[in-house]
């Protein structure tokens, strides 16, 4: 590894472990990971964490409903989820979980620097909170039913009361200094709709002290100065990002100096329902450790279904492993990243998702790729190579080659991943396009015209190929490997004469057409 190679350090929110992951997380997940997958192509030296967050009220009423301890039960959990992961293919870095002995002690640190700092004062919170999400909320805030009881604004779950001695975390000392951050810097969080949303209910309005422990609540880092205390449930989960790299107070291990401290890019992806957490809070607490901030926070809407939000009462949960016991994994991580756009909500809907894979997939690129080798095989069985020729036509394609390699680009290092996956598709549908109107099926034998034509049809092929390989590497490696080549580089497809002496596979079929 070279020493000039420029770091990227990505994340996904660590999941609940405290119920099967549904296609949601999955989404997640696969934004982050085909992410961390774009930026290897680019040449970064990349480090990918996902977890489990393992302490809190919730956690803690649900592993006494199984009747099992704690621990027991996140440990089941955090298996299940890695074993999800490995299952789609998903390969991570960090494995981060928060009931790690490492991460609480690191945390307990943490907490003992903010008291010693005066950013942490003892107090009493009398207000609502909100046991499945994990959240405080004033009574303005929450929605007060007919039925006497407050509830949350957007989950709909309802508020329980509580009154407890509590430590609090300063954050009115910061809201001026976070709006400035975020004018300061347009891109740093999106989209920008919610950002919109926290200033006005949030940051405009001046921001309240957060209460940051829980004395009613067992399951969790105790605090070092008053035990009967356990630090809440968020500050304990944001921390992970952090600990799971290695950083503690005064002694940060190589990996945090590396890709945190001195680290280029650092990215955080998450559900937009978490976002006051991540947008708010988390860069505050950034910012009284004296830590460097991420350079990126992307709020992603969720996948609903056809009759609203998945939920259990509604009956419409989707399993990973439903999808996967009928679909190539590689099909549905493909699905969720090219059809949803990241900053909206999408809708999940099964004949949806076969048009999209038959459409794309297989009528689209894996005919091009199936007639081109079937023509190549036929007539040139040592290769074609390539020729440069002043033809419009065949000068088109090469110029719709070399452009989508910019377009692919800009749009992925926007975070654009949906409309980036569709330009590879598009230059798919530019090549068919191409071997349509100069039919290369018309000729019997080897001629100039028609290596021309194939040999620009195969560095279309290769160009796809690279361009989904970020979300298809194993289909995609089967094809640039039928191409006969090894490879899969984006310098790679500007190369057109990459395929001179080079054979190809006599066939190749990417997936069957899905019923
Ligand atoms: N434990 C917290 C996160 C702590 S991060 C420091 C948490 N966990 S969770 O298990 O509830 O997972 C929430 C995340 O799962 C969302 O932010 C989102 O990334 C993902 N999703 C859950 N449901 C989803 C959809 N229906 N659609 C898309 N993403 C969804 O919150």
């Amino acid at each position: 590894m070279s020493k000039t190679q420029k770091t990227f350090f990505i994340t996904t929110p660590i999941y609940y472990a405290s119920g099967d992951l549904h296609i949601g997380h999955l989404y997640t997940t696969t934004l982050a990971w085909t992410i961390a997958n774009y930026k290897k192509l680019k040449g970064f030296d990349v480090k990918f964490l996902t977890g489990s967050d393992e302490h809190g009220q919730k956690i803690a009423n649900k592993a006494l409903e199984f009747n099992q301890n704690p621990q027991t039960y996140v440990d089941s959990f955090a298996k299940k989820y890695q074993k999800l992961w490995d299952d789609f293919g998903i390969d991570y870095n960090f494995y981060s979980r928060t009931s790690s002995k490492f991460h609480s002690e690191s945390v307990k640190k943490i907490f003992s620097f903010f008291l010693t700092k005066g950013f942490i004062y003892k107090g009493k919170y009398e207000g609502l909170y909100s046991v499945p999400d994990e959240e405080f909320l004033t009574k303005t805030q929450a929605m007060l039913k007919t039925d006497g009881q407050y509830y949350h604004p957007s989950s709909g779950h309802c508020l329980e009361l509580v009154s407890e001695e509590s430590y609090f975390f300063k954050m009115s000392l910061f809201t001026n200094w976070l709006l400035d951050q975020i004018n300061l810097n347009e891109k740093w969080m999106n989209p920008k709709k919610i950002v919109k949303e926290l200033k006005n209910n949030f940051l405009f309005k001046g921001l309240e002290d957060l209460s940051v422990t829980r004395t009613n609540v067992k399951w969790g880092i105790k605090i070092k100065e008053d035990t009967n205390h356990t630090i809440y449930v968020w500050l304990d989960a944001l921390c992970n990002y952090i600990t799971a790299l290695g950083f503690d107070i005064k002694n940060s291990d190589e990996n945090f100096v590396k890709y945190w401290q001195n680290g280029d890019e650092i990215v955080h992806i998450l559900g937009k329902e978490i976002s006051r957490f991540h947008f708010v809070y988390w860069p505050i607490f950034l910012k009284a450790l004296n830590i460097k901030q991420p350079t990126r926070l992307i709020g992603h809407g969720w996948i609903i279904t056809p009759n609203g939000k998945m939920s259990k009462s509604k009956g419409n949960v989707i399993n990973p492993y439903e999808l996967l016991s009928k679909y190539h994994k590689e099909m549905i991580k493909y699905y969720l990243v090219s059809q949803i756009n990241i900053g909206e909500d999408g809708i999940y809907e099964e004949n949806h998702f076969k048009e999209v894979i038959n459409s794309d997939l297989i009528n689209n690129y894996g005919n091009l790729v199936s007639r081109t080798l079937k023509m190549i095989f036929s007539i040139f069985k040592n290769g074609v190579k390539f020729k440069e020729i002043k033809l419009e036509i065949h000068n088109n394609i090469e110029k719709k080659i070399l452009d989508s390699v910019l377009e692919y680009q800009n749009l992925f290092d926007d975070f654009k991943i949906d409309e980036a996956m569709k330009i590879a598709i598009k230059l798919s549908s530019h090549l068919n396009k191409y071997i349509d109107e100069t039919k290369p099926w018309t000729f019997k034998e080897k001629s100039e015209e028609l290596e021309i034509i194939l040999s620009r049809a195969l560095n279309g092929i290769y160009a796809v190929a690279v361009f989904l390989s970020v979300v298809l590497p194993i289909k995609m490696q089967e094809v640039i490997t039928d191409l006969g080549l090894t490879k899969i580089s984006l310098e790679n497809i500007t190369n057109f004469y990459k395929f001179d002496n080079i054979k190809q596979a006599e066939k190749f079929i990417l997936f069957e057409r899905i019923k």
